[in-house]
């Protein structure tokens, strides 16, 4: 095995999808794998496209989106690093379903499409955690279509501040690099609506504005967890 493939291997094995293959399965893998860096706001995918490849992101975060001619724009979801895309058309054969933007510089793997299939074809648990991140997904859209039809900004604001934080200490704080207008098209109401709303919940100490990042306030947090569960009780 040379250097180059050693790193390919590496980086496989750092993706939970993947860290449960067998050796050879990931050797075999890692020969039909390269590794790519993208700058930040570059579409790495784009809705209507053609599918070769499957991704897994190593370091940075990307959005999920989709736009219309006049360059309106819906943000799906948020992905991480340990995160898969590309999936569903390598999937279904059909064109790509959204478009993949970089909010920050992001390192990708990259396993092509045709022995990505066979590799799923000859390992139950990779098909396993295939359905585990598509089921995932149809749970996040459900909440989704449910926080827009019964909830209001306020709350929707809320609830997605929670969904995108992480721990950092014993604080939780939303890190990544989103504008109002990233925000916005998240929850789908006018940036204007998400300023005051953010304003609002600063004032009554739901958050705190540190820069660009947000500390959740447990209110906060309470807060977002009650509405879900009124909705489901
Ligand atoms: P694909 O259709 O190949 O290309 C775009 C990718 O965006 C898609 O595969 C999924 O990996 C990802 N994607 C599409 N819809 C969602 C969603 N609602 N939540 C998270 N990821 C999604």
């Amino acid at each position: 095995m040379n250097v180059e493939e050693g790193k390919r291997i590496e980086a496989l094995r750092r993706v939970p999808l993947f860290s449960s293959l067998p050796p050879d399965q990931i050797a075999l893998l890692a020969r039909y794998t390269v590794t790519r860096q993208y700058q930040k706001g570059v579409m790495a995918l784009a809705e209507g496209a053609e599918a070769d490849s499957l991704y897994a992101l190593l370091a940075g975060s990307v959005k999920v989106t989709k736009s219309d001619e006049e360059g309106e724009e819906v943000i799906l979801s948020i992905l991480k690093p340990g995160d898969f895309f590309g999936e569903m058309a390598v999937i279904d054969e059909h064109p790509r379903s959204a478009n993949i933007v970089t909010l920050e510089p992001c390192e990708m793997v990259v396993v092509e499409k045709n022995e990505f299939m066979k590799c799923l074809a000859g390992n139950f648990d990779l098909t396993v955690l295939i359905m585990r991140g598509l089921v995932k997904r149809l749970r996040e859209a459900d909440k989704r279509i449910e926080s827009l039809a019964l909830v209001n900004v306020y709350g929707r604001v809320a609830q997605m501040l929670v969904e995108v934080s992480e721990p950092v200490g014993t604080l939780r704080m939303v890190n990544k690099k989103l504008t109002r207008q990233d925000i916005a098209r998240m929850v789908g109401a006018s940036r204007e609506m998400v300023s005051r709303v953010l304003h609002d919940l600063a004032e009554g100490d739901y958050i705190r504005m540190d820069g660009r990042r947000i500390i959740l306030r447990d209110k906060l947090i309470t807060y977002a967890n009650e509405l879900g569960r009124a909705r489901s009780s």
